[in-house]
């Protein structure tokens, strides 16, 4: 039985979680696979609306099973936060399991992530600055604190001990700052530990299991395919794998068992934060999608930067991920434009890109080449079909799907789950 991988295709913010959340009535486990709380996603279910971070976002389907698995750097504190927040509005959260092998954010990695951007100044990557970068470096440089070694009291000891040894000369020598104590590092760790051991499991045989056994399994990625460290906009990124390929590191199932790929892509594209962005608009046009689209930051509320529909991006997104399935949001947003300009391909210093350029340099001069399709000023929130929509509006999506290398399995309309129109079954 299936595993079916659901990535972002653009820059973050999507509109992943409200993609997931429809899913999580139709599998069994939903798994967060990379990443940590830099992720914010909005789910609204009628006329409520939740903000998750850390959790997957099937916790909000009952009878599913989420899953943080090995890949994710999980900060202990926001954890339980999220957990208690749910639960304090009815929300079952006994299901959870977390991997042994994740990696827990200390608290000398959010301070170093905030001081390291201070210091980098104009050159600075614009992170969230909850740690994940520094954490992930330890992963790489076997620095590490793992979920598995809070079990152990004196190899976490000693664990804080290396990895502070250098941490505080940095700290103190290179950035001005206090030296972290290895108690208070280890006393906040363990403050955790018994709350924590009944969710934790092999989460990699867990999973295995549960496809021997025919269930259906959701694996969600946080960020999305130009944040990913390896193919995305480079040093713009974040510090884990964020495209297909990261969900089978991140969560221990191979490759051949995955048999779907879907990718979420927005009706024009968003950035927070540093980095390129050839449609960037910084005119009336951004603004308004701005604020049609309300593009703040559902983690730390900056103003999301706002452009058109790169076709290049979601090209380069079907070919990194494998993308078997688009979905298509926040059609809405672009109601009221009386034409829509859509980048088809870029020009570098006069020469045309119809693919990514191979470097960085190219890519921060490439200039948009756009098509431009005619708008709608129909509202089309209330349409639950695509014969629903505006002649234009179907264009526009036929369109996109047309120039975007996969085909659209369904258009939002609005943050609502009732707010999708199908155009084939996913599952
Ligand atoms: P994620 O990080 O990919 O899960 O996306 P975010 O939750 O950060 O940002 C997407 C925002 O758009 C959320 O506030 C969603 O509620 C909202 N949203 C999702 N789909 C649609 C849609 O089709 N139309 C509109 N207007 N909003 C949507
Ligand atoms: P979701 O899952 C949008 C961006 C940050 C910054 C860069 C590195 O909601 O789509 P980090 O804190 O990860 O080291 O920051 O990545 N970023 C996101 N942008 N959506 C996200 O997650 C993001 N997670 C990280 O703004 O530019
Ligand atoms: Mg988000």
């Amino acid at each position: 039985m299936p595993a079916l991988v659901l990535i972002g295709a653009q820059w973050g913010d999507e509109g992943k979680g409200k993609a997931t959340d429809q899913l999580g009535g139709s599998v069994d486990h939903v798994v967060k696979f990379n990443g940590g709380n830099n992720a914010g996603h909005t789910v609204v279910i009628g006329n409520e609306t939740y903000a998750l971070h850390l959790l997957p976002s099937g916790i909000l389907s009952p009878g599913c099973t989420p899953v943080i698995a090995n890949g994710v750097v999980i900060d202990l504190g926001v954890l339980f936060q999220e957990i208690d927040g749910l639960e304090a509005r009815g929300i079952d959260t006994s299901k959870l399991v977390v991997s042994a092998d994740a990696h827990v954010i200390a608290s000398y990695n959010r301070i170093l992530d905030k001081v390291t951007e201070r210091f980098l100044g104009s050159r600075k990557i614009g992170t969230t600055g909850r740690g994940i970068g520094p954490t992930y470096a330890d992963k790489m440089n076997r620095l590490g604190i793992r979920v598995q070694d809070l079990f152990d009291e004196k190899i976490l000891r000693a664990k804080v001990e290396g990895a502070l040894e250098l941490k505080n000369q940095v700290l103190v020598k290179v950035y001005n700052r206090k030296a972290v104590t290895v108690e208070s590092v280890v006393e906040d760790l363990l403050s955790y530990v018994d709350r924590l051991r009944p969710m934790v499991r092999d989460t990699g045989l867990l999973l295995s299991n549960a496809l021997d056994e025919g269930k259906t399994v959701l694996l969600e990625g946080g960020q999305a395919t130009l944040l990913d460290v390896d193919h995305g906009t480079y040093p713009f990124v974040t510090s884990s794998n964020a495209t297909a390929g990261g969900a089978c590191t991140g969560s221990g199932i191979p490759p051949n068992r995955i048999d779907q790929v879907i990718a979420v892509v927005k009706a024009y594209t968003t950035r927070v934060g540093e980095g390129p962005f050839p449609t960037e608009l910084h005119d009336a046009d951004g603004e308004r999608l701005r604020a049609n689209g309300h593009e703040y930051g559902t983690t730390t509320g900056r103003p999301r930067r706002c452009g058109w529909y790169d076709a290049v991006i979601a090209r380069y997104a079907a070919r990194v991920n494998g993308v078997t399935d688009f979905v298509l949001t926040k059609l809405d947003v672009l109601t009221g434009w009386e034409k829509i300009p859509v980048c088809v391909a870029y020009e570098v210093d006069g020469k045309r890109f119809d693919e990514m350029p191979m470097t960085q340099t190219d890519f921060h001069h490439a200039t948009p080449v756009y098509e431009y399709f005619d708008g709608w000023t129909e509202d089309i929130t209330t349409a639950r079909t695509f014969d629903d929509l505006p002649k234009n509006a179907q264009l526009y999506i036929r369109a996109l799907e047309e120039m975007s290398g996969a085909p659209f399995s369904s258009v939002g309309v609005g943050p609502d789950r009732e707010q999708t129109l199908e155009l084939r079954p996913l599952l």
